[in-house]
């Protein structure tokens, strides 16, 4: 079996961590049976420096021709003058449009070792393992008509919550495939009481349950959710959210890991290649000093072998690369905490690679 990959490091600590993955993702592939061929392409600043562009025609062309694209992470202070459509983030907000990607994958996943780092009680989030899927294109952030206008007197502000069938029901379909794939266990999040938006999404995640026999479907306002979050997020496996209320709830989901050097994410299409990513940004104060976290980017190359090569075994084994590691106590500077043995972001990759 063979994979074409897109690598684009990026800025700041993106070149390192990268390298980390690289190395990586090639002993997972001579382990379970697979190549994985690789092209590398500029995006974001050092496309800037090299092209002009933050993202160059044949980066996106090569992204779309690829089998899945990792993405370390992109942006820069030194762009920081330049007007938004000239700046390293507009090349990753192409590359998502280009990809033509509307849903958004978020796992929070607790794992044992880490239990002291989060903010929440140790019982409360020992053992959480938990996906948020949210809408990325739609909704509230793209609504038309909306803007500012004087009337009456008085200034008036408007932005359109919308959504169609067709869009809330190629969404919940990753939801529901996901479930279908984990525990088999889908919350969908609205605000039926109170927004007719809602009342379509909650209509058309109903309609489609009738497919997913095996998937158990439960139905969750927004405020609810994000109190559960916090109270027993122990109860939710997928939760599928509209962009608006996804944006607010996976970042509030992701705190519950205390982490940022840990969170992966995916942005998935309906066909063709998917994004996958850190959370986190090019941590430009850290960069080129041998001191990033790579476990994030390890964590999404996992994610990308498991959603877009369906490589479920590679995917697990680098999981569990980062659980032993973890567990043996080596850490990096972010993760640092008594008794541990800190690491570079070089010294953390050989330490992955041999367990
Ligand atoms: P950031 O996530 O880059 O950094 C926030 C803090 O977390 C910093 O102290 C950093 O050192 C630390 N940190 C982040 N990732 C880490 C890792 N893997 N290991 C250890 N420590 C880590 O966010 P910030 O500072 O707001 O943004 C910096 C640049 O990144 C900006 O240009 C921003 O636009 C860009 N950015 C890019 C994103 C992307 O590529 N998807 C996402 C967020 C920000
Ligand atoms: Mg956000």
């Amino acid at each position: 079996r063979q994979h074409r990959i897109v690598l684009l490091p990026g800025d700041g600590i993106g070149p390192e961590i990268t390298a980390v993955a690289k190395l990586l993702l090639d002993a997972a592939g001579e382990q379970h049976g697979f190549k994985l061929n690789f092209e590398q392409h500029p995006i974001g600043g050092v496309a800037i420096d090299a092209s002009g562009s933050p993202l160059p025609a044949s980066t996106l062309e090569a992204c779309q021709a690829s089998d899945a694209v990792l993405l370390a992470a992109i942006g820069s202070p030194r762009f920081d003058a330049l007007p938004r459509e000239q700046r390293p983030e507009t090349g990753l907000l192409s590359l998502r449009a280009g990809l033509k990607l509307f849903a958004n994958l978020r796992p929070v996943t607790i794992l044992p070792a880490l239990i002291d780092a989060s903010s929440l009680k140790a019982n409360v989030i020992k053992g959480v393992d938990l996906m948020v899927v949210r809408e990325l294109t739609g909704g509230i952030y793209f609504g038309q008509p909306k803007g500012r206008i004087e009337a009456d007197g008085d200034e008036r502000a408007f932005n359109t919550m919308t959504y169609s069938r067709t869009e809330v029901d190629r969404i919940a379909k990753v939801a529901f495939d996901l479930a279908r794939d984990r525990s088999g266990k889908l919350c969908s999040i609205d605000k039926a009481n109170v927004l007719d938006v809602s009342q379509l999404w909650r209509d058309r995640v109903d309609a489609l349950a009738a497919n997913y026999g095996d998937v158990e479907l439960s139905h969750m306002y927004v405020d609810n959710a994000a109190m559960q979050l916090v109270r027993n997020p122990r109860q939710f496996d997928v939760l599928l959210t509209g962009n608006l209320f996804g944006d607010i709830l996976s970042d509030e989901a992701a705190m519950l890991t205390g982490s940022i050097g840990m969170l992966p994410s995916a942005s998935l299409g309906s066909e063709g290649p998917g994004l996958f990513e850190p959370v986190h940004g090019s941590a430009p104060d850290i960069a080129g000093q041998d001191l990033a976290n790579p476990m994030a980017m390890v964590l999404c190359a996992a994610m990308m072998l498991r959603i877009g090569l369906k490589e479920n075994d590679a995917a697990t084994a680098l999981e569990g690369s980062v659980e032993r590691v973890l567990a043996a106590g080596f850490r990096t500077g972010d993760l640092m905490s008594e008794g541990c043995t800190q690491l570079g972001c070089a010294g953390m990759g050989e330490q992955l690679l041999q367990a």
